[in-house]
């Protein structure tokens, strides 16, 4: 069968190995990954498969939708949701066995009045983050408030957990500032008569570098996905990319000195050349400020992304390399046959990894290699 033109191919091994790695980072506490926004561009549903049959605890996602979709793919395991507008299916998420969190007084009222059955939920708390999460006075209220339910038998709280700012930099001052607001926001909620069960406050960046933090369960996503959360950073934890995105040329042809490539004719040969078009554009996710500034490998090296990246399509130079029509390349993988990497292309288009495989789409077929 002809490989498609456009091909994420995910390697499930190097996904339980990562997350094999990971769990060792964090022997005495639970694993949870996150399979968010399409396991972050890798497709949740099969990713969330391999990460439990990789023995991973829990799954965790931003939305209900996303939680209520990985139960229609069958799963049944522990899985927490994160992020709810008022409004949400929380009588739905509740009947599917999914945990939700409560991040103000508001938002634990709105899931107890939806509830069919007592409903599972954790607690957020704001260390310092400023995003969701109960802050300050908006904490005690929410534990009183959680302290009373709970004693009424209308909520089980099963968790508390909290989000770092900055542990892509392990240095930086607000992380012990974070985990000392976490540890005091744990007692209160035990003083207030709660065992917390779950505490949990790492994501990959302090799962690999503070172990202070691992409580009882950690968070891991980038990752998990092989992609270091700081490409500047050497772990000691060994990582692979998971994805390689690849495509066909689906031209190769001369173009003479003084030719100019693509929309606005950013980019001129210097000398007659070969170019080759990859079939690919930023309907699949590529990102237009890597144009004439990314690598690919094509026809045995890498070669420069010239002229601006198109909604379909680019355009590489392959200078005197010989390529045909049909022939592979790949835009970025783990970087073990001279490919670039995700964190390359991150580079190469000023933004970061996460984003560079997140917004991975369109019309890129996944294939899935490996896993049990
Ligand atoms: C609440 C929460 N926990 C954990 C993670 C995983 O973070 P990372 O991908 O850095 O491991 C995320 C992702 O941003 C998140 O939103």
């Amino acid at each position: 069968m002809t490989a498609p033109q456009a091909e994420a191919v995910i390697d499930l091994d190097a996904f339980g190995a990562n997350l094999e790695a990971l769990a060792a980072c964090a022997p005495s506490s639970a694993q949870m990954t996150v399979v968010k926004a399409d396991a972050y561009g890798h497709g949740m549903v099969p990713m969330a498969r391999a990460a439990r049959a990789a023995g991973t605890d829990w799954l965790g996602v931003a939305t209900l939708a996303e939680a209520l979709a990985l139960r229609e793919s069958g799963d049944t395991g522990d899985l927490l949701c994160w992020l709810a507008a008022p409004g949400a299916d929380y009588a739905a998420a509740v009947e599917a066995d999914v945990e939700v969190t409560a991040s103000s007084t508001d938002q634990l009222a709105e899931i107890l009045a939806a509830a069919p059955r007592r409903p599972r939920v954790q607690l957020k708390v704001d260390t310092g983050l400023s995003r969701n999460g109960a802050l300050g006075r908006e904490w005690t209220a929410l534990v009183a408030a959680a302290a009373a339910a709970q004693a009424a038998g209308r909520v089980e709280v099963t968790g508390i957990w909290s989000h770092f700012a900055c542990a892509d930099e392990p240095a930086h001052p607000a992380n012990d500032a974070q985990e000392a607001v976490f540890v005091a926001a744990v007692d209160e909620l035990t003083a207030a008569g709660i065992e917390p069960g779950l505490r949990h406050l790492c994501n990959s960046p302090a799962t690999l570098t503070r172990p202070s933090a691992h409580f009882d369960m950690v968070r891991v996503g980038i990752a998990a996905y092989g992609i270091r959360p700081d490409p500047g950073m050497t772990y000691e934890t060994p990582l692979t990319p998971v994805l390689t995105l690849r495509g066909r040329l689906a031209q190769v042809k001369r173009i003479p000195a003084g030719a100019k490539v693509s929309y606005g004719q950013t980019w001129t040969a210097e000398r007659d050349t070969t170019v080759g078009l990859v079939p690919l554009g930023y309907g699949e996710g590529i990102a237009v400020s890597a144009s004439n500034r990314a690598e690919v490998l094509a026809a045995g090296a890498r070669v420069p992304l010239v002229g601006r990246v198109c909604m379909d399509q680019f355009v590489v130079d392959l200078g005197e390399r010989s390529a045909r029509r049909g022939d592979a390349v790949v835009l970025f993988g783990p970087g073990h046959d001279g490919e670039p990497t995700a964190e390359d292309w991150a580079t190469a288009s000023g933004t970061i990894a996460y984003e560079v495989v997140t917004r991975l789409g369109g019309r890129i077929v996944r294939t899935y290699e490996g896993g049990a």
